[in-house]
């Protein structure tokens, strides 16, 4: 019995390892109106170099989630705020929290639904 215990007390344990080191990578939940206002961000900022199709710079693809380094929701939103010196990815330190959050649901959702709209931006 006390064997039983000592092996639910590690079972639930791992379980909670487990959904810990979920948590970390697990993309962050991202809602219509984010998406939207990352739409209405992007093409004022963003297009005019990534194209509205997200495929305006080399091998960076945004609609596709092809990048040089980022890998997570995190490196996105880095990399849009801090833009990535000598390489002509400008910064935006002036966008708040939220307007970067927005523009990386919608460069997320671009997996999804609008990278098969032949047009991504909106405008
Ligand atoms: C002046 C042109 C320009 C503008 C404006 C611009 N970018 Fe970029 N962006 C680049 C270039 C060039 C790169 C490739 C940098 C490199 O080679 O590492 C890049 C790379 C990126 C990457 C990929 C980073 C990686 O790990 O590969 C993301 C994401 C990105 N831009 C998002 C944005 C967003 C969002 C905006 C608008 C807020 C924006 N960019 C505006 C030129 C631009």
């Amino acid at each position: 019995m006390a064997r039983l215990r000592i092996f639910a007390a590690l079972a639930s344990a791992i379980v909670l390892v487990a959904s810990m080191a979920r948590a970390q990578t697990e993309d962050h939940p991202y809602t219509t109106e984010q998406i939207l206002a990352g739409a209405t961000l992007y093409g004022g900022n963003c297009q005019n170099c990534h194209a509205n199709s997200g495929d305006g710079i080399g091998a960076v693809n945004l609609a596709h989630q092809q990048f040089k380094r980022a890998v997570s929701d995190d490196d996105i939103r880095a990399t849009i705020h801090s833009g990535v010196p000598g390489a002509g990815m400008p910064a935006f330190p002036n966008l708040k929290d939220e307007e970067l959050w927005s523009l990386v649901a919608y460069i997320r959702s671009g997996s999804t639904k609008a990278a098969r709209r032949s047009s991504w931006a909106t405008r």
